[in-house]
């Protein structure tokens, strides 16, 4: 967030009390919080009791071996169950689950009943192929309702996912098939996006040919009508084997910490981690946030998050949190823009979408468009907005109030993150006074604060390092295959709290006058590039892999619409660089980042220069690359081995 936002926020003084109206029928009622207060574990097995249980829960955590947190250990459920069987059994099959809409204009409607025939089937047909308890199933598949019938029939058989986004590269593809050892891969041909077919299963193809991998199945899934290459004895088609296949399936019961999925985020290192979910936890936290947060009433809501599956918010509040509420859903493929600007707010107009939540990226570009758009729809249906992924200027937030809820509609900024499962921070509509750009207060049963470096309590009106004090349901059990790094990248920087070592978020925060929390963005070397993810590591290890580059430092600089913007520097190799222009060089590693990891990890600018900027101990100096890329004046130099460095880059620039 750059300096000016931060100084915005801070004289942000506008208040939006809930309505009488709303606080009267809202979900929430203050009590949670005293609730959770009084006795916080006690809070969360209520919660958890909502669920069914095959077998109940006598200990609710187990936290005598930090930071492995155990959570309802000795009860058994089954995560598919909770989100279909039930709602069945109680008399809801009728109830559409999902709205599907496909980007070029197809649509499917699936009930609760038909959703979980549809399930049954596929996990049917998943143990006939082998896969059972604690398998790897890698998903790679695009916004259809199979993405969601694949996630539950896996879970359903007790085995694990990983779903991997649409946008990732083969090689990202690679590289988690080989860190999770999966067993089989469920994709498509292809998916819709920006008016045309993508393909889907040539990645997987050429991910699979270099990956050292036990892949033994390919299931895939039609959609784009593409043509796909076939390898004979390994890919079938998800059709065919369904053919015939029996829709009785008897959930198992199993333990609530039976890994659910693995779901790849980026760190501060090369080398993207699994983050690791489990099950009773994770559904108590997802459901409990999505119910209350967005005063979620079943029977007559229309919820849409815009999310894809592949993002945590997809896997949360698209899949288990709606699912488990028995929440009717809008899913959509494509993109918000095609084939005309308005399509979201088409959708929200034509399934009569109550609750919205969206990233305040899109809440941007839409305001750059112009009111009218919008405008153009009626959006009378919406009552409550959500906003996730990075911080959400003031403006934006007004704007999605005033223009989207028609100056009525509470809005929730929820904090969250990959390794936290649910919302940890956000106002409760119907209960809190809500400001605009602040997440301001824990949910009930969440205990945050913000730290100086010396583990200090910062005070009202001062920022500092925001930290988890207490384990929570949904919280990462841990990195696939990684227990030490689990700990070092965590739990590492505050480990000698006297109840335990406290979770560092890698999050900057302000505590304002009246204690509520703001965030500021990332205090390591993540950037969020469009609420998305991204190692500054990462891109520059996938430069260095290209010939021509000898170094690379990468930086995310703010941008108007997407928050932050990957901005590489280059040195070349003058050998191998000999014959191309500083233009080709640029064309040709944005090129090389997007096979590498994806295009939400290209680039915007590339500038090649002769020198980075270090530290006399050799680290690069991200802040200041950071401010050259955004046009500020260089401040404090005097650690730079070479000053003149600096110039030289600004001389690339201008
Ligand atoms: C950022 C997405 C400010 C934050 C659910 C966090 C936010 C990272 C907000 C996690 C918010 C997410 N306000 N910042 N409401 N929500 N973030 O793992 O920096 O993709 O650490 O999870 O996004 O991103 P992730």
């Amino acid at each position: 967030m750059s300096e000016t936002s931060i100084d915005s926020l801070l004289h942000e003084d506008r208040r939006f009390p809930p309505s009488p109206e709303f606080a009267a029928a809202a979900v929430a009622k203050p009590e949670l919080y005293d609730e959770a207060r009084a006795d916080r574990l006690e809070f969360w097995a209520d919660r958890a009791r909502e669920l069914h249980w095959h077998r109940p829960f006598t200990e609710t955590l187990d936290w005598s071996n930090p930071p492995f947190a155990r959570w309802f250990a000795d009860g058994e459920l089954n995560v598919a169950y909770n989100c279909l069987d039930r709602h069945v059994l109680a008399g809801n099959g009728d109830r559409v689950a999902i709205h599907w809409e496909g980007e070029p204009g197809d649509t499917r409607t699936l009930t609760y009943a038909e959703l979980t025939r549809e399930v049954k089937r596929a996990a049917n047909m998943l143990a006939a192929l082998g896969v059972s308890r604690g398998d790897r199933v890698v998903i790679y598949l695009p916004v259809i309702p199979e993405a969601v019938i694949a996630m539950l029939a896996v879970a359903r058989l007790g085995a694990i996912h990983s779903v991997i986004f649409g946008g990732f590269s083969a090689e990202s593809i690679r590289a988690r098939v080989e860190d999770a050892d999966a067993s089989l891969v469920i994709t498509a041909d292809g998916g819709w996006r920006k008016g045309r077919v993508f393909p889907l299963k040539q990645a997987v193809d050429s991910a699979l040919a270099a990956a050292e991998s036990s892949v033994e199945r390919v299931l895939v899934v039609r959609r784009g009508d593409n043509e796909v290459e076939w390898t004979e004895g390994r890919d079938l088609w998800w059709h065919e084997q369904l053919e015939g296949v029996s829709d009785a399936h008897e959930a198992e019961g199993f333990e609530a910490e039976n890994p659910l999925f693995i779901l790849y985020t980026s760190g501060t290192t090369g080398k993207p981690k699994g983050i690791l979910h489990t099950s009773g936890g994770y559904l108590t936290q997802a459901a409990f946030t999505h119910k209350n947060v967005f005063d979620l009433k079943p029977e007559t809501d229309v919820y849409w998050c815009t999310a894809d599956v592949g993002w945590i918010t997809g896997h949360s509040y698209v899949v288990y949190g709606p699912l488990a509420n028995g929440a009717t859903q809008v899913l959509y493929e494509g993109t918000p823009d095609t084939p005309h600007p308005g399509r979201w707010w088409e959708l929200i107009e034509k399934y009569q979408v109550s609750i919205f939540y969206t990233a305040p990226t899109a809440i941007r570009s839409f305001m750059k468009l112009g009111r009218e758009i919008p405008q153009s729809f009626n959006l009378s249906s919406l009552r409550v907005l959500g906003s996730v992924g990075e911080p959400i200027n003031p403006e934006a937030w007004v704007w999605y109030r005033e223009i989207i809820g028609g100056g009525l509609t509470p809005i929730v900024d929820t904090w969250w993150q990959t390794e936290t499962g649910a919302i940890m921070i956000s106002a409760l509509p119907g209960i809190t006074v809500a400001k605009p750009g602040s997440a301001q207060v824990p949910i009930p049963g969440i205990s945050v604060d913000v730290l100086d470096e010396a583990s200090v309590h910062v005070g009202k009106e001062a920022g500092g390092l925001l930290v988890i004090t207490e384990p929570w349901p949904s919280m990462l059990r841990g990195i696939w295959g990684d227990p030490d790094r689990f700990r070092d990248t965590y739990w590492s920087k505050f480990a000698d709290a006297p109840n335990g070592p406290l979770y560092f978020a890698g999050d900057g925060a302000h505590l304002d006058a009246d204690g509520d929390v703001q965030l500021l963005g990332r205090v390591d070397d993540v950037m969020n590039v469009s609420g998305h993810r991204l190692s500054t590591m990462e891109i520059e290890s996938a430069l260095v892999s290209h010939p021509i580059v000898a170094e690379a430092a990468v930086v995310g600089a703010s941008d108007d619409t997407t928050g932050q913007a990957v901005v590489a520097f280059v040195i070349l190799r003058a050998k191998k660089a000999a014959s191309v222009t500083a233009t080709e060089a640029s064309t040709l590693l944005r090129q090389h980042v997007t096979e590498q990891i994806g295009a939400i990890a290209r680039p915007r600018e590339i500038f090649v220069v002769a020198e980075l900027p270090k530290t006399r101990s050799g680290k690069i100096m991200r802040r200041l690359l950071q401010d050259i890329a955004e046009g500020r004046e260089i401040g404090d130099t005097t650690t730079l081995t070479d000053v003149n460095v600096v110039q030289s880059i600004r001389g690339t620039l201008d």
